[in-house]
């Protein structure tokens, strides 16, 4: 697989995701036996760039890089010269300086990522930007449904609540699409793209017809952050209609398994009843999932040595 950077799950296809999730299958195995492949990225230098705020990804990246050896240094925009008016640009031009080989970023900007891997030599990642993409997020989304449901295509996938201001919402529902997979979205009106529908996807409005037969169900957070007016009257309210409750799971296939990116608002896209389930609920293991998937798409980008182009 000749992967130069990873900026969308567009620019990948059914066998590249296929090939990616089979090396992060040996990433899980590898992570529980307890043993590192430190001599994989030694000497190479992996840079997280964060200019927004991240838990569960920016930990991942960082622990997937010193996992496999390399070098890794966080950057976050506080504490940058960025927040001293530094453009993007010029960031790119002081990192290239550094010689760094992988460079994780995060921007509240869509389409950040795709500028600086014009301008920097190293390999980029996008680890989330704006409401456009967030690939590693859907390919261990990808990869945690595969390990539960034996396959990841043929299944029918219901992704409820704020579809328009999620990053993870579309790059799942480009994956899982790809894949060949049944994906519905589930939301206010307000809260689902008008053009959505010509991405092969299904709309319901009600959580009773869109989650009826699905196999996976994954909540996704309310992005305040993103909303310029409130699309949703009152958190109260939107659980009422659209909070995963242990009820309104009822209407999904009986085996059907709970999924969500985090950070997740208990009591309002999801009940805790159903979030901490034992054995329906997959959160735990998608975290899990992350670091192998982050080291698997490490392990593929060094692949490429820095003097090739
Ligand atoms: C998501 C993100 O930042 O896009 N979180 C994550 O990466 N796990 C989703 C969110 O912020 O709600």
């Amino acid at each position: 697989m000749h992967l130069r950077h990873l900026l969308g799950i567009q620019g990948l296809n059914p066998v590249s995701v296929t090939a990616m999730l089979d090396l992060a299958e040996n990433y899980v195995l590898l992570n529980r036996s307890g043993k590192t492949q430190r001599d994989l990225l030694r000497g190479r230098t992996l840079i997280n760039l964060f200019f927004e705020d991240s838990t569960r990804t920016r930990t991942s990246f960082e622990l997937a890089g010193k996992r496999l050896g390399a070098d890794v240094i966080n950057m976050s925009v506080s504490t940058s010269s960025v927040s001293k008016g530094e453009t993007l640009l010029d960031t790119a031009a002081t990192l290239n300086a550094m010689n760094c080989d992988l460079l994780v970023v995060r921007h509240n900007q869509s389409g950040a990522p795709a500028l600086l891997a014009q301008k920097v030599d190293a390999a980029v990642i996008n680890a989330g930007d704006g409401m456009h993409e967030h690939p590693t997020q859907a390919l261990l989304d990808a990869l945690t449904i595969r390990r539960h449901k034996g396959r990841i295509a043929g299944l029918t996938i219901a992704i409820c609540g704020d579809i328009a201001h999620s990053r993870v919402a579309r790059s799942n529902l480009l994956l899982l699409t790809m894949m060949g997979n049944f994906v519905r979205v589930i939301g206010p009106p307000t809260l689902i793209p008008a053009e959505i529908a010509a991405l092969g996807v299904t709309v319901h409005h009600e959580m009773q017809e869109g989650l009826d037969g699905a196999d996976i169900v994954m909540a996704l957070r309310l992005q305040k952050e993103r909303m310029t007016k409130g699309l949703v009257p009152s958190a109260r309210e939107f659980f009422a209609f659209y909070g995963l409750s242990a009820e309104k799971l009822t209407f999904a296939k009986p085996d059907a398994l709970v999924m969500h990116p985090g950070p997740m608002n208990r009591g309002v896209e999801i009940d805790s009843e159903v979030a901490d389930h034992p054995t329906r609920s997959l959160i735990k293991e998608q975290v899990e999932m992350g670091v192998a998937v982050r080291m698997a798409v490490l392990d593929t980008l060094a692949r490429r040595p820095r003097w090739n182009g």
